[in-house]
């Protein structure tokens, strides 16, 4: 089998398929959303109105992680951190827009704890004084996708597949007799499905002495403004990030001056850190931001579509694309994703 597209998606489903005894070849043409992907496990704090069915597949995979990363880390790091993500909220407009959504996330049954502000500081001292109130997702957790995919890449050849550095433009080219396509957003243009880039930007900063002042990712609403911190263990700290319906690649002024006062709104101490890279990728996102898992036409199987969740679902997108690929038939789980609900008369 082959697998197009060689980001988390692409090597996790070559990884679990090359597990299972198949030949597997994986084409990588070296881009991916992962290069600026923050890496957040989020079933929780990325849980939004009208979005249950993708939530509980957000939930599924996320259990799937820690057995997932532990099994990763005989073949290298992947960054991946258990501390939990607190929401916080900076005015009480943001706290009355934050509160609805925690509600929403407890009425999904799905753990949030509300803090009061004493109690956030109490966890994350370097809280700016001012913020509100907020939450802890105790679920939500992190990996680096860096760190990541490399180990990836060395489980799926440890486990037997092989990779070509070769960008794919059409599908016919590809000798298989299965082909995945996980290519993000370049899978429409490889199969016909309804994926668009949405533009990202976000930020890496630097900790002085590479120590963060705070362990937990943080996700704020500040002044209206959302962003997330994410910070790692060797100093950095992403700060993110922008969700733009464009299809350019170029750093704005304007995208970075929103994060960084908003980051700087939550965690004041962000303004002496180093600012070391602005990152542009590309969420590959769907008509109803769903992920579209399943078969396409014929030999064609895709993985792709996972817009702001690509991470986070690479566990249960690999065992469940290997499945049916070894049975024939997509699991329960997978099911009300597949790619056939956008195909003509579908
Ligand atoms: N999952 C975070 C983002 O897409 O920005």
């Amino acid at each position: 089998m082959a697998v197009v597209g060689g980001g988390v998606v692409g090597l996790s489903v070559a990884w679990r398929c090359a597990q299972r005894g198949m030949s597997v070849t994986v084409y990588d043409n070296g881009r991916g959303a992962w290069q600026v992907a923050a890496g957040m496990l989020a079933p929780v704090s990325e849980a939004y109105f009208g979005e249950a069915e993708l939530t509980a597949l957000l939930v599924a995979s996320a259990g799937q992680w820690p057995a997932f990363a532990q099994e990763l880390a005989a073949h290298g790091p992947t960054g991946y951190r258990s501390e939990g993500t607190l929401q916080v909220a900076l005015t009480q407009d943001d706290l009355a827009e934050a509160q609805r959504l925690w509600e929403y996330q407890q009425t999904l049954g799905l753990p949030v704890t509300r803090l009061p502000a004493a109690e956030l500081r109490e966890r994350e001292p370097s809280l700016h004084p001012r913020l509100r109130a907020g939450a802890l997702a105790e679920g939500d957790h992190q990996v680096d996708p860096r760190r990541l995919v490399t180990t990836l890449r060395t489980a799926a050849g440890a486990a037997g597949a092989s990779f070509v550095a070769r960008r794919i433009t059409d599908l016919p080219s590809v000798e298989a007799r299965a082909v995945v396509v996980a290519a993000g957003c370049g899978s429409a243009e490889l199969t016909g499905v309804p994926v668009r880039p949405v533009k990202g930007q976000l930020l890496r900063l630097r900790a002085p002495a590479h120590q963060p002042g705070f362990q937990h990712v943080i996700r704020g609403y500040a002044d209206g403004r959302k962003v997330y911190l994410v910070p790692r263990a060797d100093g950095e700290v992403v700060v993110g990030a922008s969700e733009e319906e464009r299809t350019d690649s170029v750093p704005t002024a304007g995208a970075a001056l929103q994060l960084l006062r908003a980051a700087t709104d939550l965690v004041p101490e962000l303004s002496e850190y180093e600012l070391v890279e602005v990152g542009v990728g590309h969420r590959p996102g769907t008509p109803d931001n769903a992920p579209l898992l399943g078969r396409w036409r014929d030999r064609v199987v895709v993985a792709s579509g996972h817009y702001r969740h690509g991470v986070l679902l690479a566990p249960a997108t690999a065992d469940a694309i290997c499945e049916l690929l070894v049975t024939g038939e997509a699991p329960e789980l997978i099911r009300p994703f597949s790619p056939q609900r956008f195909a003509e008369g579908g």
